[in-house]
């Protein structure tokens, strides 16, 4: 299974994107999972005037991104929250696609603060932004308040007691992918 990492902050010196390292690497050193960041501030896609499937001339990078969420089996979104919600790029990224790219795969939700509450109303946001392009939302959610105090900026965990929380979260996560990931498997084997 894929799993495909959105980091949504695209903020000059921005934390965010710390969690979303952490993610990955975590997901990686398990070893039965891959797993990629797709980073909006590498991206840098201007403000959606058209679904990509109707543009005549897509932004760079657009139909790159556009295959590698089609190719990716789940996701977790990464966000800081911003008046509390998630990013205007998360939005403009996701909006850029067709719905049946997220369809019937599972998404996972991780919040992220520089105070010390985490960002549940961004979480929360996440969470219906998943439902709206059909995904299956998990309920658990990682909200990381003080980001800087709990991850590095390579991702590396700063704080040992938040490991159970994204353990935890990642489980979740995982075996949810996973059953999904599995049942498509056996329609497609009929
Ligand atoms: C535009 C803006 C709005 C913010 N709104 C909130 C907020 O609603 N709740 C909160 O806890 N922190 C808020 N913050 C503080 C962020 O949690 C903090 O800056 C965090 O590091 C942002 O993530 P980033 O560094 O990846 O951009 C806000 C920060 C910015 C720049």
């Amino acid at each position: 299974m894929h799993i495909a990492i959105l980091s949504s902050s695209t903020r000059l010196n921005r934390q965010s994107h710390r969690v979303a390292l952490a993610l990955q690497q975590n997901i990686e050193n398990q070893g039965a999972h891959t797993a990629s960041v797709l980073d909006l501030a590498a991206y840098q896609f201007p403000i959606m005037e058209e679904v990509l499937q109707k543009l005549p001339n897509p932004p760079a990078g657009l139909a790159e991104f556009a295959h590698k969420v089609k190719s990716a089996d789940a996701f977790i979104f990464v966000s800081p929250e911003y008046n509390g919600s998630y990013t205007a790029a998360l939005k403009n990224a996701v909006d850029y696609l067709k719905e049946s790219e997220f369809n019937k795969k599972v998404i996972g939700v991780a919040s992220v603060t520089s105070g010390s509450m985490g960002g549940m109303r961004a979480a929360l946001a996440m969470q219906q932004l998943a439902l709206g392009v059909s995904g299956y939302a998990i309920p658990q959610m990682l909200l990381v308040g003080q980001v800087a105090q709990r991850f590095d900026e390579a991702g590396n965990l700063l704080d040992p007691l938040f490991e159970k929380s994204m353990h935890s979260f990642l489980q979740h996560f995982i075996w949810l992918a996973e059953a999904v990931v599995e049942k498509k498997m056996s329609v497609l084997a009929g």
